[in-house]
Parts: C-alpha cells; structure tokens; sequence
C-alpha cells in the first residue's frame, strides 16, 4: 500500500516535471508562457507553483511515462490517463495550463487544468478548469491549494485566507501575501475547515466580489461559524472583481493594502448581505431584515460588538436599543 502510494506520487511529481518543461523551455509552451506573462506573473513565481503547460498532443504524457517503467495498474490509478477500448491510451489533460496540487506533506497528488483560449483550438465545449479524478490520494474535500507552501506564513501570523481561484491565491503571493489557499473550486468542507484550525486562530475570507463570490463567503461564514473556533473576517472586493482582477487593474500594492485594511466583521457583512434581495423602504421588509439581523446578532460572542451593532441598527431605524435588546435576549433563550 505504501509502495503503490509512492509510485502514485512518483508518476505526479514526473509529470509535473514534464509539463513544467514545456512551459518553461519548449516552443509548444510559448503561448502558455506568453499568456501567463500577460496575467503579470514572473518565471520566478511560475516556479515556485511549478505551474506547467499540457499540449494540445493528448499521447504525451503517455509516450513519457512508459519509458519509466510504472505499472498499467499505476497509470490508470494516477487518473492522468485512461485506456480506450482499442487499448490505445489518452492523457486527460491537453491544451491546459497544469497547476499541481500537493498534499499536506507537499507531495503532488493531482493537477488542475486550466483551459488556454486559442483560436486553433475549439474550446467552447471545454470546462475552464478540470481537475483530477477523485484517487486513493486525491481527495478534494481534504484538499487545500498552496496549504503546504502557506502553513508556516500562517502558524507566523495565525491567520490563514481563503481565495476561491488558484490565480487569486498566486496573485495574492505576488503582492506578499503568502498566507493565502484555496478549495478546489468545491464550496469550503468541514475537513478543510478542521486542517485550518489545527494551525490558525483567524480565517480571512477574500471571494470574488461578483454574486457566486458573495453567496459562498455567505456559506462558509456560516459552516466556519458552526464547525470552528476560528474567528472570522472578510474582505469584499469591489466591482465584482475578483482579488486577481484587482491586482491586473490597481497593482500588488493595491491588493496588499487592501487585504490589509479594508476587512469587515461577519456582522458587517451579514449587514450588506442581508440587505441585498430587500427593499429597506417597505416596512415588511425592514422588519424582517431588522430581525434575520438580531438572528445573527445571536452568534456574535463580544459583548462590545453586539453593542456597537445595537447602537448603529438604533440609530439606522429610529428603534430604541432597549428594544432591540429585549428582542435580542428572547432570540438567545430560544437559540440555545
Ligand atoms: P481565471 O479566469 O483563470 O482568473 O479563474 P478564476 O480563478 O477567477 O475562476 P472562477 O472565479 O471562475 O472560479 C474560481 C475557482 O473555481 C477556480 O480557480 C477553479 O478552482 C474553480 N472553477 C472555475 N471554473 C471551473 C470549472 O469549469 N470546473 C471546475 N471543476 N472548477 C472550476
Ligand atoms: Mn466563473
Ligand atoms: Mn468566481
Ligand atoms: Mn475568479
Ligand atoms: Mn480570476
């Protein structure tokens, strides 16, 4: 089992190796490299992820991997190839610019594939990332991207931030934030939960500003809140970029400082979350956003917080704290 496990990474770490290559030093890589040039990233940090190029030739990897003496069995179960019926055999990934995904240990167990727009290429009907298959050793809900190369920025500064996209996490490494991962565009699971908070007190959640983006930091507040310890905080971008948008348009700095200073509360959020499907002016909806915000007021355990907030939603809708708080104390005793 140990052995298979091995040769499994071996045949991970070996293409990696492979797409590296002709990403970095092949004339079939180029526009890969071109491509991720124009996105503002430097051959440094292109190897630092080990990011790679998959040529459009899907009996690459194959012709390469054979010379290497691995088991069909191995091959099969590395999921970045698969036999037809014919016994010839396909790569999975062609045409994608390759991110490895390593384990907790740092060991690469799968890839995600980017799809490389080219107009001698129809890829119209292609998902814009593929991952790998579900292995003995790829399993996406345990799977964090860039945790391992982050746990130390993380244990530093006890704070980990969760991207959704690996091109945020990148970007955000560029501009010196090195304590960023990402789920594999999977919504955030209990087990990645559990790993962040063996390692870290705060979680940072920095989604895209465009709707899916809101939506899932909505969620994974709400599962990091029921799950963990950890507390939380948020960062909206604007505009409906997403983090790596930002930085292409105001710069690294930008997205630093912004990483740095512009963070809400789960409550603030809540605030603008909460508002977003109502119209405050109807009195029907204002008691009702009025009370799913008392509802999370629930869960918010400072004293000085809940306080604070009491005073802004007094002063907001002209409604005296001492009522808001009795109605708050109600929702507590019925909340346990
Ligand atoms: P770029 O266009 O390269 O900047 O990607 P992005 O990271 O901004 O992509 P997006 O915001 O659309 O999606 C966020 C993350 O969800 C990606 O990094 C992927 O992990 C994942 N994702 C996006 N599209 C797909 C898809 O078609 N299939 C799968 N399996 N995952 C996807
Ligand atoms: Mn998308
Ligand atoms: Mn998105
Ligand atoms: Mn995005
Ligand atoms: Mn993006």
């Amino acid at each position: 089992k140990v052995l298979e496990e091995h040769k499994l990474i071996d045949v991970h770490e070996k293409t990696a190796d492979l797409y590296h290559h002709i990403l970095m030093n092949t004339q079939i890589g180029e526009k890969a490299l071109i491509y991720l040039k124009n996105r503002g990233l430097t051959e440094e940090v292109i190897k630092t992820f080990k990011i790679g190029f998959a040529p459009v030739d899907r009996s690459l990897l194959y012709k390469v991997l054979q010379k290497e003496n691995f088991s069909e069995d191995t091959l099969k179960k590395s999921g970045l190839l698969f036999q037809l019926d014919n016994s010839n055999w396909l790569d999975r990934f062609y045409q994608r610019i390759m991110f490895p995904i390593t384990n907790f240990q740092g060991k690469i167990i799968g890839f995600s594939g980017r799809i490389l727009e080219d107009e001698s290429f129809d890829s119209s009907d292609q998902p814009k990332y593929l991952n790998s298959p579900e292995t003995e050793l790829f399993n996406k809900r345990f799977i964090l991207f860039n945790f391992h190369q982050a746990r130390s920025e993380i244990r530093k500064k006890n704070e980990v931030i969760l991207f959704e996209g690996f091109m945020d996490v990148i970007s955000a490494y560029m501009s010196g934030v090195k304590n960023g991962v990402a789920s594999m565009g999977t919504s955030l699971t209990v087990d990645q939960i559990n790993a962040l908070e063996k390692v870290s007190e705060e979680v940072l959640i920095c989604y895209d500003g465009d709707n899916a983006g809101i939506e899932a930091t909505s969620r994974a507040v709400d599962l990091i809140s029921a799950q963990s310890m950890m507390n939380i905080q948020i960062v909206s971008l604007p505009d409906r970029q997403d983090p790596d948008d930002y930085r292409m348009k105001y710069g690294n700095d930008a997205l630093n400082e912004l990483i740095r200073t512009s963070r809400d509360t789960v409550f603030q959020f809540k605030k603008d979350y909460l508002k977003r499907d109502k119209n405050i002016q109807l009195e029907t909806d204002k008691l009702l956003y009025i009370d799913e915000l008392l509802t999370e007021l629930v869960k918010v355990s400072s004293m000085v917080e809940v306080d604070s907030a009491l005073t802004q939603l007094s002063t907001e809708f002209a409604i005296s704290k001492e009522t808001l708080q009795s109605e708050l104390r109600s929702k507590k005793q019925n909340y346990k």
